[in-house]
């Protein structure tokens, strides 16, 4: 596993002006979750650039594939839950899901192992990417681990399935003081309710309930409640109205990824899923992208702001504005950009530029 340590720091302080003191700043050790298809040459991507900004941390590289646990239940390697039992922290690039049959989604069992119960979600327009839009500022904020995504599903009789959509008190409180803290803590003014109660009204009402009771405890946060379907629509008409967005999962799903389309698409847009006690994995939510695999043509930009999430988590301000900066620089200059931005750089060339800007600012 050394071989997967990146001590750029290390050997940047032992080689400091001769005379003074060395300094080692304290690192930091992620778990790294390369994923499938695209995902090690954006992880090698963003590991580059990282070392560029000298961020302080070290990576614990770990392969995710699903395996049969104990009763014959699907889950994650035993070196991978280590290694995140250890850490509390994992970047992840994007993992390979069967359709239809075999093992289930990795992101799920993930987001289960290590109880990650909001995604979060920042979708935020990138100046000099042009889309409909020029100013996008909302995060999104889904409940991750119940809905209709619990898994519950049976066959009644011959061709009728029942999906239960389970919606708790607990999960449904801690998802909404999330959103509220979030906000506080981010310098955000409104959290907006995502809802169906009025068709739902047993499950979507008690998720309403508990984040009214919740909004009590931030008065000053501005709390609205708002359908799904109104969100809807008001996200394509005006988007710049929209603050903090907190929903059950189902709709934070599907609403996220429209989000994401505001601001240019997936291949721009991070996310972290977060646990309790700070436990957090940061991912890119794009797909493996099998087309491109291997070609050196991905785009790293979702994987890098990921991982900028992951520095302010952790309290890396410095860092993480540095590499954002360099980041959106390289994007607004157009000189350098992959192809799915709209130019014709090579995933290793567009990494190239951003090191080069992170190192002069
Ligand atoms: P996809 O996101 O992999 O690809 C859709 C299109 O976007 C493709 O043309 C691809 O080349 C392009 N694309 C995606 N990311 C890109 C990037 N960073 N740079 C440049 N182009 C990019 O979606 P698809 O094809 O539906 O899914 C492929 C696989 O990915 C499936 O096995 C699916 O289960 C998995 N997947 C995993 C996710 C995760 O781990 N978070 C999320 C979505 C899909």
């Amino acid at each position: 596993m050394a071989a997967n340590v990146c001590r750029s720091m290390l050997s940047h302080a032992a080689t400091a002006v001769r005379g003074s003191p060395p300094v080692f700043p304290r690192m930091h050790t992620v778990t790294l979750i390369p994923g499938d298809g695209i995902g090690p040459e954006i992880s090698a991507a963003v590991m580059r650039i990282f070392e560029a900004a000298k961020a302080p941390i070290e990576w614990e590289e770990r392969n995710v594939r699903a395996i049969k646990g104990p009763g014959h239940a699907w889950t994650i390697p035993p070196d991978a839950k280590e290694s995140m039992d250890k850490t509390k922290i994992g970047l992840k690039g994007p993992l390979m899901t069967p359709v239809g049959a075999g093992h289930p989604s990795m992101n799920l069992l993930l987001r289960k192992s290590f109880d990650l119960y909001a995604n979060v979600r920042p979708c935020v327009s990138i100046a000099g990417y042009e889309t409909p839009y020029a100013d996008v500022d909302l995060v999104t904020i889904r409940e991750n681990t119940e809905g209709e995504y619990s898994g519950i599903e049976h066959v009644i009789v011959d061709g009728v399935v029942l999906s239960i959509k389970l919606i708790t008190e607990n999960a449904s409180r801690r998802v909404a003081r999330y959103a509220f803290r979030y906000a506080r803590s981010n310098g955000r003014s409104a959290v907006t309710a995502v809802h169906k109660a009025n068709i739902m009204r047993m499950s979507d009402g008690l998720f309403l309930r508990t984040c009214r009771e919740e909004a009590r405890n931030f008065e000053d946060v501005n709390y609205y409640e708002m359908s799904l379907d109104t969100v809807c629509l008001g996200l394509v008409q005006d988007p710049s109205q929209f603050d903090v967005l907190v929903m059950p999962n189902l709709y934070g799903d599907i609403l996220s990824d429209l989000c994401a389309g505001l601001i240019g698409g997936l291949g721009v847009t991070p996310s972290g899923n977060m646990g309790a006690d700070g436990v957090a994995i940061f991912e890119s939510v794009h797909g493996t992208a099998p087309d491109i695999a291997g070609l050196d043509k991905a785009n790293p930009t979702a994987l890098l702001l990921s991982g900028v999430m992951m520095l302010r988590h952790m309290g890396l301000h410095a860092h993480a504005q540095r590499i954002q900066t360099a980041c959106y620089d390289t994007i607004q200059d157009r000189k350098v950009l992959t192809k799915d931005l709209g130019g014709n750089s090579r995933c290793s060339e567009f990494t190239d530029e951003i090191c080069r800007r992170v190192q002069d600012i």
